[in-house]
């Protein structure tokens, strides 16, 4: 096989979470390091592809040998995935925050002594994944995470589905297991036709076996 199966292809990966904001002191956000996913972007530049990271806020640096995008919001993340389109592989790793506040304040919104909390009003969040697994333009390759704390299986065929995805890549982020913010994962690669379990490797033993394995869907 040539060192660089995936010279002249093109692909999108987002990763860490978004942060949306409650005012402009607080937000929303959930778990996620940026690892895995920058892991990806990395692997996949090093089989030769031209790779755009769309990251929200990490505090791990950019990967060597990609062009790597900061956006704080999921509609920010929607829109620098969608304006790359079109790509041949669009790996969707990015913990993005299922709501947002329906209308954030501009002013910091003040603790008033005696009084109750402000309910938040949230709305949902636009799907990036399955956005990009119905697009006009959709890569040939589409590939989505799905971090279950059960049912990890049945969660990731369903959302291969719903989402419109080639691959999903599962995996139980349940605390006790140390994936999220560890450098380790154990994973399933769920497609139509199988499910494979991996064991449990390092992160960036991840990213490049999933690489391979886009590569060799490619191919
Ligand atoms: O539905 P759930 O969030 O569990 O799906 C996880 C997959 O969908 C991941 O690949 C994640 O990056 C992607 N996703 C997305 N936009 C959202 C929610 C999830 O791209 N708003």
């Amino acid at each position: 096989a040539s060192p660089k199966p995936l010279a002249g292809k093109t692909a999108i990966v987002t990763s860490g979470p978004t942060h949306e904001p409650i005012d402009p002191v607080r937000y929303i956000a959930n778990r996620s390091s940026g690892r895995q996913g920058h892991a990806i972007a990395a692997a996949l530049a090093k089989l030769g592809a031209d790779v755009t990271l769309v990251s929200g806020p990490v505090t791990i640096p950019d990967p060597d040998g990609v062009t790597t995008l900061h956006v704080e919001t999921a509609a920010e993340m929607l829109e620098a995935v969608t304006s790359h389109l079109p790509a041949d592989i669009a790996v969707m790793v990015a913990a993005v925050a299922d709501w947002r506040v329906a209308s954030s304040a501009d002013q910091k919104i003040k603790k008033m002594p005696g009084e109750a909390p402000a309910p938040l009003m949230l709305t949902e969040n636009p799907d990036i994944l399955k956005t990009v697994g119905h697009h006009e333009k959709r890569p040939r390759l589409v590939v989505g995470f799905a971090a279950e704390t059960q049912n990890v299986e049945e969660n990731g065929r369903s959302k291969l589905q719903r989402k419109g995805a080639d691959l999903i890549v599962a995996n139980d982020v349940s605390p006790q297991t140390g994936v999220m913010g560890g450098m380790r994962n154990q994973v399933k690669i769920i497609s139509e036709t199988a499910i494979d379990a991996w064991p449990d490797l390092g992160k960036d033993e991840v990213a490049m076996r999933l690489a391979e394995l886009i590569a060799a869907r490619l191919a």
